[in-house]
């Protein structure tokens, strides 16, 4: 059995390294093509627009299964060349997947035949979970929702923002050491970059905030306080009026970090819409749900400026090395101040 699991959980996923692939020249010879390689061409561009614009603040979106599809270096290596200044993210991409790479584990490639779903059974018995085409030990996911458990038993009995929390994951690595040279979280926690998930609960940090909470019974403990994560990202459009988004796949993020617009608007004060937006997606605009809304019917919500804005219809895998490797290599970054919106977040309040 063992030696069965062995020979699934053999092949890693390799994260891509937008460093060693310039694509400048590659996405400037799509830019008078059609389709999709023009909409990612002016996507690229409107990227590095809003990298060379000084009063801006990045966010980037993610939603899908993005980190164990080898999308982990990309954003890690974003974060640290200081081209993002806040994240909002599923809980998946950055628990279930950063966090638990950063503890030593891996994702795998899965054989084709593993699609068709026949080999599920097996894949159970094994303890093998499988995303489309790639594997996971479940065990070692276990280790992850566990560890989620003891950040919580550490932290002091209140309601907390996921930013609060996921910065104390990011001071774990700090302590216990983080096992790859390339994590979102810990990246994150040393440039001060803040990461908002929602629907925090909805990972594995679910089972490990479930678990300490059983263990607490009817004394103090740690709580998720989403209302909170959403007033920390609006004092934060409150604080740098300007703001983009890159969004990668739909969800919950990409409404979350479009509405801080509204929000700041419900506290008084007059923010402007997001000026800089794009938009990777498969999802389609047919049932008008938000993952394919388009930012121009954004627009009429008065969430997004009209001047920039792109929707990219791929899969991210495809897009996003081709869109953050164009800004990396065109250089804005280098010029770029980090801003360190954690530090603005543990003062007092913003422009009450
Ligand atoms: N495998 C996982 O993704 C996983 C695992 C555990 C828990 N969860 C939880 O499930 C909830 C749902 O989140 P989610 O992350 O699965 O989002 P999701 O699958 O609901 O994605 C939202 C939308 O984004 C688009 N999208 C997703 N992946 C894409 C890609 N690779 N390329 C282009 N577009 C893409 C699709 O239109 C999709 O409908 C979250 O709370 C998450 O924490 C997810």
């Amino acid at each position: 059995m063992k030696g069965k699991k062995k020979e699934y959980l053999a092949t890693p996923i390799d994260h891509f390294d937008i460093t060693k692939h310039n694509v400048v020249p590659l996405v400037d010879a799509m830019r008078n093509m059609a389709f999709t390689a023009r909409d990612l061409a002016r996507a690229a561009d409107i990227n590095d627009r809003m990298l060379r614009d000084p009063d801006c603040g990045v966010i980037l979106c993610l939603a899908g299964s993005l980190i164990s599809a080898g999308l982990k270096k990309v954003f890690a290596e974003a974060v640290r060349s200081r081209m993002v200044d806040a994240i909002v993210s599923t809980g998946a991409n950055i628990v279930d997947q950063d966090f638990f790479e950063a503890l030593g584990y891996r994702h795998y490639v899965g054989e084709e035949r593993l699609r068709s779903g026949m080999y599920d059974a097996e894949l159970r018995d094994l303890q093998i979970d499988r995303i489309y085409d790639t594997l996971i030990d479940e065990d070692e996911l276990r280790v992850c929702d566990d560890t989620t458990r003891e950040i919580a038993d550490e932290l002091e009995p209140r309601p907390h923002s996921s930013r609060e929390f996921i910065r104390a994951m990011g001071e774990y690595l700090e302590r216990k050491g983080c096992k790859t040279p390339d994590s979102i979280v810990y990246e994150a926690y040393k440039n001060d970059v803040p990461i908002f998930c929602p629907a925090f609960s909805d990972c594995s940090a679910g089972f490990g905030l479930v678990a300490h909470q059983h263990a607490r019974g009817d004394g103090a403990k740690v709580a998720i306080d989403s209302a909170k994560d959403f007033y920390e990202l609006t004092k934060l459009k409150i604080a740098n009026p300007v703001t983009g988004l890159l969004m990668v796949g739909g969800g919950v993020p990409k409404n979350f970090a479009q509405d801080i617009v509204v929000a700041a608007d419900i506290l008084g004060h007059e923010a402007p819409m997001h000026k800089y937006a794009i938009q990777v997606t498969v999802a389609d605009v047919r049932d008008g749900a938000l993952s394919g809304s388009t930012l121009k019917e954004a627009s009429s919500w008065g969430k997004v400026d009209l001047a920039y804005e792109q929707m990219v219809y791929s899969e991210a895998t495809l897009a996003v090395p081709l869109i953050v490797g164009y800004g990396y290599h065109k250089g804005a970054w280098k010029k770029r101040e980090a801003r360190r919106w954690n530090k603005i977040l543990d003062q007092v309040a913003v422009g009450s």
